[in-house]
C-alpha cells in the first residue's frame, strides 16, 4: 500500500504539561518507579501506517479489554539511558543499537516496522523536553523505555491491525537496592529462559514474566538472581535479565549469539573493549557449568559478571549449582572488594564513556 506513511519527525506535535511534577532527589530513586512529565505516542493503523508523533503529558493509556496486547503478549520494548555530563550536556549511549534491536523485536512478533532514524529524532525531542529530569550525578541517569504494543480489539490470534508506540522516561540510580555489590546466583535447573528458535534474542515482554517465579524462588533461598542454563550439559546462557561473562585465566568467555541470547548493547561494548585491550583471548563460545566448576576448583576462574543497560556490570561472587556452592573470586589482592579488577575496569571505562569523561563515538551528544 503506497499510501501508508512512516514515522515523520517533522510532523511531531508537542503538548506541554501545565503542571510539572517535583523532581525526586537521587537518593530516593527506586529503579523504574518515577516517571517524567511527558511521553511520546505514535499510533499505527494497517490502512494508512504511522500517524503523527505526539508528545503529551505522561498519562494513562485507554484500551479496550480485548486489545491484543492483553491476551497474546504483543509487546516489545527497549531500554537506554540519557546521561548529563559535567558540562551539562545530554548524552545518549549507542542509541542506534537500541533502535535497530527494537525493529528486530517488533518484526519477530509481527508488529509494524518503522523508520528508525525518524523515531530516534522523536526520542531526542522527548529527552530534550525532559532535560530537568536527567540526574547530573555519576551513577544516575534517565532510563528511556520505548515500547510497542498491538492494540487491535480482537481475540483472534493473528497480526494486529493497530499498534501504539510510546516512550516513557524514568530517572534512575543503581538497579539493585544493594548498589554495586557482588551478587550470588542460583543456577536454575527446573526452568529455562530461552531456547533455540524461540524469542530469547529479542526484547519482548513475554520473555520476562515467566522468569519472575524462578527469581522469587531464588530470592527465598537468599540468592539475588537466577543463572539461566540450557541443554543437557547445563550451558550458561544469561544471568537474571543480563548477559553473562566469565573471566578464565587468559580467556574471557560469553555465550555466542546463537538465537537464544539477547544481543546486549553493554555485551557488545565489553567484547569490543576487551578485544581492543588485547590482553587476553576474547571468546564468544559455549561455556558449561562443569567447565566453570572445574575452573573454580583449579583456580582458573578469575571473575564473573552480568552485563546490561540497567546495571552496566554486576559482579558475581558465587553460584549455587545442583547442591554445590561454587565460589567465584572477586579480588584476590583485596578480599574486601566487592568486584574483581577486570569487572571494575569495564564498569569504570563504560561509565567514563557514558558520562563523557572518556571521549568515544559511542557517547552521542544530544
Ligand atoms: C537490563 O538493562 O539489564 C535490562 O534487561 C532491563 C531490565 C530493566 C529489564
Amino acid at each position: 500500500n503506497n499510501n501508508r506513511t512512516d514515522i515523520d519527525h517533522n510532523r511531531i506535535k508537542i503538548h506541554r504539561s501545565e503542571r510539572l511534577k517535583p523532581i525526586v532527589p537521587n537518593k530516593d530513586l527506586v529503579f523504574g518507579r518515577i516517571f517524567t512529565d511527558h511521553m511520546l505516542n505514535i499510533e499505527w493503523y494497517k490502512e494508512n501506517g504511522w500517524h503523527d508523533p505526539i508528545i503529551k503529558p505522561y498519562d494513562k493509556i485507554c484500551l479496550e479489554p480485548s486489545a491484543m496486547v492483553f491476551h497474546y503478549s504483543f509487546e516489545c520494548f527497549e531500554g537506554l539511558k540519557a546521561y548529563k555530563d559535567k558540562n551539562g550536556k545530554i548524552r545518549l549511549f549507542r542509541p542506534e543499537m537500541n533502535m535497530k534491536r527494537f525493529q528486530r523485536s517488533a518484526a519477530r512478533i509481527s508488529l509494524p516496522s518503522f523508520n528508525e532514524k525518524e523515531l530516534f529524532k522523536c526520542l531526542k525531542e522527548l529527552v530534550r523536553l525532559e532535560e530537568r529530569w536527567i540526574p547530573a550525578e555519576r551513577g544516575f541517569s534517565l532510563y528511556i523505555r520505548p515500547t510497542l504494543i498491538g492494540t487491535q480489539e480482537s481475540l483472534g490470534v493473528g497480526p494486529t491491525t493497530r499498534s501504539l508506540l510510546f516512550i516513557i522516561c524514568s530517572p534512575v540510580g543503581p538497579y539493585y537496592k544493594t548498589g554495586f555489590n557482588a551478587i550470588e546466583l542460583l543456577a536454575t535447573t527446573e526452568n529455562v529462559r530461552a531456547w533455540p528458535g524461540g524469542t530469547g534474542d529479542v526484547k519482548v515482554g513475554g520473555n520476562y514474566a515467566p522468569c519472575v517465579k524462578p527469581q522469587i524462588e531464588a530470592a527465598e533461598k537468599g540468592y539475588q538472581q537466577n543463572l539461566w542454563l540450557f541443554g543437557e550439559d547445563d550451558e550458561i546462557t544469561e544471568v537474571g535479565t543480563m548477559n553473562c561473562f566469565a573471566l578464565l585465566k587468559n580467556e574471557q568467555v560469553t555465550p555466542p549469539l546463537d538465537g537464544s541470547i539477547l544481543a546486549g548493547v553493554t555485551r557488545d561494548c565489553i567484547l569490543y573493549l576487551a578485544r581492543s585491550w588485547n590482553e587476553f583471548k576474547v571468546s564468544e563460545r559455549k561455556i558449561t557449568m562443569s567447565e566453570v566448576k572445574t575452573a573454580a576448583e583449579k583456580g582458573r576462574l578469575l571473575e564473573m559478571f552480568g552485563s546490561g543497560t540497567a546495571c552496566i556490570v554486576s559482579p558475581i561472587k558465587g553460584i549455587h549449582y545442583r547442591g554445590l556452592n561454587i565460589e567465584v573470586p572477586l579480588d584476590s589482592n583485596n578480599p574486601s572488594n566487592q568486584t574483581g579488577p577486570i569487572t571494575k575496569r569495564f564498569a569504570d571505562t563504560l561509565m567514563g564513556i557514558q558520562y563523557g569523561e572518556i571521549p568515544h563515538e559511542w557517547s552521542v551528544v544530544l
